[in-house]
């Protein structure tokens, strides 16, 4: 029988990871030199810096260390993943905030980076953040079997790049019909892509890092599909009813630029419906773990009912 994480519980172990991955991302952004690098100029640091500290729940590090915690991989190497992920994460914001994308003026309750500095620097923070995610993930406290590492770099680049984020966010572009005709758009495609691809990743890094059977490792890549797919109907839903204070970041964005999205096709019920459909997905996944699921089946709670 399985039982329930109590909310407190998860606030804090959330929290926990929040406070962890932020000590780990300001080391791994520090102005000191590492080998085969010539300078870290001030400016793209700082940039880097803006974007990725102080701020963000942090929940793509939270998966890894939980989906990995199931399989009792050592906390500080999926920590290390978990910052490599972020980095990601948070170059996929900083340019999905530009002028040339969503055009948005507002992140994580800032100034997004493009109107702190300027694209060109937004756009280079971006690429030294995609690229630091792979000086992350193949370092050695990874884990010290490199053909582990390099099943990692490769899960990760797959779902950061063509088939995973980036091109979700091709997609996503698309679907808003601003490169000729507006063609018919795949919402479920499109979000498993742009958004659902890297929560996947977090989900599966854990059973990847853990060496887990192939069954573990079947059920953390369904229960990360539903979760990832759960998320952006969330956000999409939060764009319509939630609280920009709360959100740090406009709402009403989706709508201004004719996205499509679950809300727009099954309409506010509907894509709540979805929500709570995927909820059940997500836990039926879990259920082979037992009570050593019980955290993650917490964190799809979470997303689900979340207010930021
Ligand atoms: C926002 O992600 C972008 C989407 C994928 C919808 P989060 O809601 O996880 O953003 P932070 O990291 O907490 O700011
Ligand atoms: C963002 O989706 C997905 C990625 C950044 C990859 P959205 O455009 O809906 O995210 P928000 O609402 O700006 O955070
Ligand atoms: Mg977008
Ligand atoms: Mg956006
Ligand atoms: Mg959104």
């Amino acid at each position: 029988m399985t039982t329930t994480t109590p909310p407190q519980d998860f606030a804090k172990r959330l929290d926990q990871t929040a406070e962890d991955t932020e000590a780990l991302l300001a080391k791994l952004l520090a102005d000191t030199l590492l080998a085969d690098e010539i300078a870290r100029p001030k400016r793209l640091m700082d940039a880097m810096r803006y974007s990725t500290l102080g701020g963000g729940k942090r929940l793509r590090p939270f998966l890894v260390v939980e989906s990995a915690a199931i399989f009792g991989v050592a906390r500080e190497a999926a920590l290390l993943a978990g910052a490599a992920l972020e980095c990601i994460h948070c170059y996929s914001l900083i340019h999905d905030d530009l002028p040339a994308m969503d055009n948005s003026d507002l992140r994580r309750g800032r100034p997004t980076l493009h109107k702190k500095t300027d694209d060109a620097t937004a756009i280079l923070a971006g690429d030294g953040l995609l690229t630091l995610a792979f000086d992350i993930i193949t370092r050695d406290e990874i884990h010290q079997d490199p053909a582990v590492r390099l099943l990692l770099t490769r899960a990760l680049a797959r779902c950061a790049g063509i088939g995973g984020m980036v091109g979700g966010q091709m997609l996503d572009l698309a679907g808003e019909g601003r490169f000729g005709d507006r063609e018919p758009v795949d919402v479920a495609r499109l979000q498993q892509m742009k958004t659902g691809a890297l929560l996947r990743f977090g989900c599966i890094a854990g059973a990847l890092l853990g060496q887990s059977s192939q069954k573990e490792y079947q059920a953390l890549d369904d229960y990360g599909r539903a979760l990832g797919e759960a998320f952006q109907i969330a956000d999409d839903l939060l764009d319509v009813e939630g609280d920009a204070a709360a959100l740090g970041k406009q709402t009403g964005q989706d709508a201004a630029l004719g996205k499509t999205t679950f809300v727009t096709q099954l309409g506010i019920d509907g894509a709540k419906q979805r929500v709570r459909d995927l909820l059940a997905r997500a836990d039926q996944a879990l259920s082979i773990f037992g009570p050593r699921g019980d955290v993650l089946r917490a964190a799809a709670r979470f997303v689900a009912e979340r207010k930021n």
